[in-house]
């Protein structure tokens, strides 16, 4: 027994204690009561007195130590904890904590939104892959007409039918399937063109679309809410002006210019020195989309408008590529 004594001594002088697991480890092995000491206690018990009495003193002394050695191994565990956590050092300087901000276009998109819901319409939405009937054949397309053509839209392969969308006046088409007049509403979205990517064009751009339906609309509410809409967004002293033009889904049709707000009409290079900016398409809605979406023509009519959100955008802010817009450089993006 004596040589158990010694063993069990210099197992636990030697043990590595670097933990709470090992800490804990060492008390079940060696202190609990179904420990090794407890049981030389028990083997001890059953001793003949004679042998008991060169034991007892080196038994109690290992069961000192172990104690001991529990206690110290404990406390410098616990002094490290309390250490590592005054490790972090609050003196430093914190980082600087960056803020998201609107991308550009959803901050003009919002203000033309506004600006158009104080007048009472409404958003609509619609999806960015449609077909052939929603963007071009109920907006009274000709079967042969160019925008049509693999050069300008962009198909689905293998289902010619299946597109994304060349502008949002597909989403007038399913407002007007959808819901019957009145109809007082503006169509926000992404559109999609065939075209090759330089600083005043991408494949990919936003538009929004305005569509106004009820008994008696005329050319003069259009122009109208058309000179409102300038004067919100491009200052009070702005001024507008229409030139003929043609789309196959309005009759007459429209483009409208505003005067150059950089300039104030005198003309500059952003304004080409015309005193004028090109702003949005638009017209009264053609009695054909009005009967392929089952309204009648006789009984109502409309307007409609659409504008391309970058170039109104550039406007603003006097920026000079398009690309700009859609490559997320931080340092572009942090301005607004
Ligand atoms: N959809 C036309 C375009 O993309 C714009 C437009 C909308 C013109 C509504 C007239 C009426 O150029």
């Amino acid at each position: 027994m004596i040589d158990k004594i010694q063993k069990i001594k210099d197992e636990i002088e030697h043990k590595i204690i670097n933990n709470n697991e090992e800490l804990e480890n060492f008390r079940l092995n060696y202190l609990s009561k179904r420990g090794i000491i407890s049981q030389l206690f028990d083997e001890f018990r059953k001793l003949d007195p004679e042998y008991k009495k060169n034991l007892g003193k080196p038994l109690n002394d290992l069961k000192n130590l172990a104690e001991q050695i529990f206690k110290e191994k404990q406390e410098k565990l616990s002094e490290r904890n309390k250490n590592e956590r005054f490790e972090i050092d609050f003196t430093l300087p914190s980082y600087n904590e960056i803020i998201g901000n609107r991308h550009p276009i959803s901050i003009i998109r919002k203000e033309i939104c506004d600006i158009f819901e104080h007048l009472g319409f409404t958003i609509e939405q619609g999806p960015e892959i449609e077909d052939d009937w929603h963007v071009f054949s109920a907006l009274n397309f000709p079967p042969e007409h160019p925008a049509r053509d693999m050069q300008d839209t962009f198909f689905i392969e293998k289902m010619p039918d299946i597109l994304l969308r060349t502008h949002t006046s597909s989403v007038q088409i399913r407002a007007m399937e959808k819901t019957p007049p009145p109809l007082k509403i503006i169509m926000p979205g992404r559109v999609f063109r065939n075209e090759a990517i330089s600083a005043r064009a991408h494949c990919i751009f936003h538009q929004i679309e305005g569509l106004y339906i009820d008994t008696d609309v005329s050319f003069a509410d259009l122009k109208q809410v058309l000179l409102y809409f300038a004067r919100e967004f491009f200052g009070k002293n702005s001024d507008i002006r229409l030139r003929p033009s043609f789309f196959p889904f309005t009759e007459p049709s429209a483009e409208m210019d505003v005067s150059c707000s950089i300039c104030n009409g005198k003309g500059c290079n952003v304004c080409k020195y015309t005193g004028w900016l090109e702003i949005l398409g638009c017209g009264m809605v053609h009695p054909n989309v009005l009967k392929n979406t089952n309204i009648n023509p006789e009984q109502y009519s409309g307007y409609a408008f659409g504008m391309g959100i970058e170039r109104i955008t550039m406007l603003r802010y006097a920026i000079r590529d398009l690309r700009l817009f859609f490559e997320n450089d931080i340092r572009f993006l942090e301005q607004f």
